[in-house]
């Protein structure tokens, strides 16, 4: 006999989650706004209904104890007249005891209010990296104040968009298992930009062609110089349990600092001095049956130790890192588990449709742990 259990909203007794959105109006936020929008019968059929009371970009905020409709959001902060930042943050301690703060930001400084909102009791959803990679003082502050009230960070999106990476990783933790070593592909976008100049693209098209498709960073650089890679590894890492820095991950760029450095729109044009380089790299690549791609690595060395590195590097045609399609993620994982064979999981690991499907997965499981037990009917059907 196998038992179907499906749980739905008791509408008699509506208990709406009350959802701030910081980021409203960037890529990802508008898509999960849309998708609070489109799926709230699916949501209802989990038991959850989501209330978004709050919205924010860098530039406005909106608050509305009863709802704001979350079509309209990204209009009414681009037009209207705004509370001011300050009032925004104090009023956000305030609203709702029953808080789910949705960060879609690559912002520092909205990382740093973590341990205030999480302090506070409200649950983080975010694609964020900053916070679950940031240096030991916040990151430290992060966990102390997820401690002292059990509140839930979910950021599952923050490495490999929607792959099942973190999760799995912090299920190897919970069964005891010791992982030896990784070697990863965890950069979507420059999965995607090396993929191409291996079909032929030049370096600068295919950065373009990667910020178009909605794979990069909103400041590539990060992508460029290795920094996004490296939190991705470092996230991992502390998922498995490692009391790990960044400035622990060696990390080679894929692009010299120098043209990089300055944040003032010319990359792509910086980045056309770097095409020949990049031509001649893949050529050598090529008559060697050779593929680069940018690979993390995690290894023990000693006893309690590790190395942990990212870096452009070649690997034989065949490796199974190198026939990822462009923009696919992957980690090939050796453990006391998985010891015969690798643990290997794969697949498309950036995008605006893949991040925003999992920040409204993540969404979707804080606010159903936050559901009164006496709101969600669970009818159990035998099979
Ligand atoms: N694209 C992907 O494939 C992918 C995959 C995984 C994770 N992510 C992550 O998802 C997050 C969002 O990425 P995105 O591509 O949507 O970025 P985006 O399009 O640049 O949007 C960023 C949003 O954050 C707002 N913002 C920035 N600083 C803020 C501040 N201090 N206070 C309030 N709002 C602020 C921006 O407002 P303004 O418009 O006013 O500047 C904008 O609404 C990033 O952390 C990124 O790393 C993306």
């Amino acid at each position: 006999m196998t038992i179907a259990t499906h749980a739905y909203l008791n509408h008699s007794q509506r208990n709406p989650v009350d959802v701030a959105i910081i980021g409203a109006s960037g890529r990802i936020g508008r898509r999960v706004l849309e998708l609070i929008e489109k799926r709230a019968a699916v949501a209802a059929e989990l038991g959850v209904e989501l209330r978004i009371v709050a919205a924010a970009n860098s530039r406005a905020c909106l608050i509305a104890r009863g709802g704001l409709a979350a079509g309209e959001i990204a209009n009414r902060l681009a037009s209207g007249v705004h509370l001011p930042r300050q009032g925004f943050d104090e009023a956000l301690l305030h609203l709702s005891p029953r808080l789910v703060i949705v960060d879609c930001t690559a912002s520092a400084d909205i990382a740093a209010q973590y341990p205030q909102w999480l302090g506070a009791g409200f649950d983080i959803v975010t694609p964020n990296k900053l916070g679950l990679s940031a240096d030991a003082p916040l990151a430290a502050a992060i966990a102390t104040a997820r401690s002292r009230t059990g509140v839930q960070l979910r950021a599952s999106t923050t490495v490999g968009a929607q792959l099942p990476l973190l999760n799995t990783l912090s299920e190897l933790r919970l069964a005891g298992d010791r992982v030896e070593r990784f070697e990863a592909v965890l950069s979507g976008t420059l999965s995607y930009v090396l993929g191409r100049i291996q079909q032929g693209e030049s370096l600068s098209a295919a950065v373009r062609l990667a910020i178009d498709c909605g794979y990069a960073e909103p400041n590539p650089a990060c992508d460029l110089s290795g920094e996004d890679a490296a939190r991705k590894l470092v996230i991992l890492l502390r998922t498995l349990g490692f009391n790990v820095d960044l400035a622990d991950v060696e990390r080679t760029p894929l692009i010299d600092a120098q043209l990089l450095a300055g944040n003032d729109g010319s990359l792509l044009q910086k980045l056309a001095a770097v095409d020949e380089l990049w031509r001649a790299r893949v050529a050598i690549a090529e008559a060697r049956h050779e593929r680069w791609i940018y690979r993390a690595t995690f290894e023990r060395a000693g006893a309690d130790g590790f190395r942990a590195r990212v870096a452009p590097e070649r690997v034989a045609a065949d490796h199974p890192l190198a026939r990822l399609a462009p923009c696919e993620n992957a980690l090939i994982l050796h453990s006391a588990c998985y010891s015969a064979a690798p643990l290997t999981i794969a697949g498309p690991g950036a995008g605006i449709d893949l991040t925003a499907a999992g920040v409204y997965a993540d969404l979707v499981g804080a606010a159903r742990q936050r559901v009164p037990i006496g709101n969600v009917r669970v009818a159990v059907a035998a099979a």
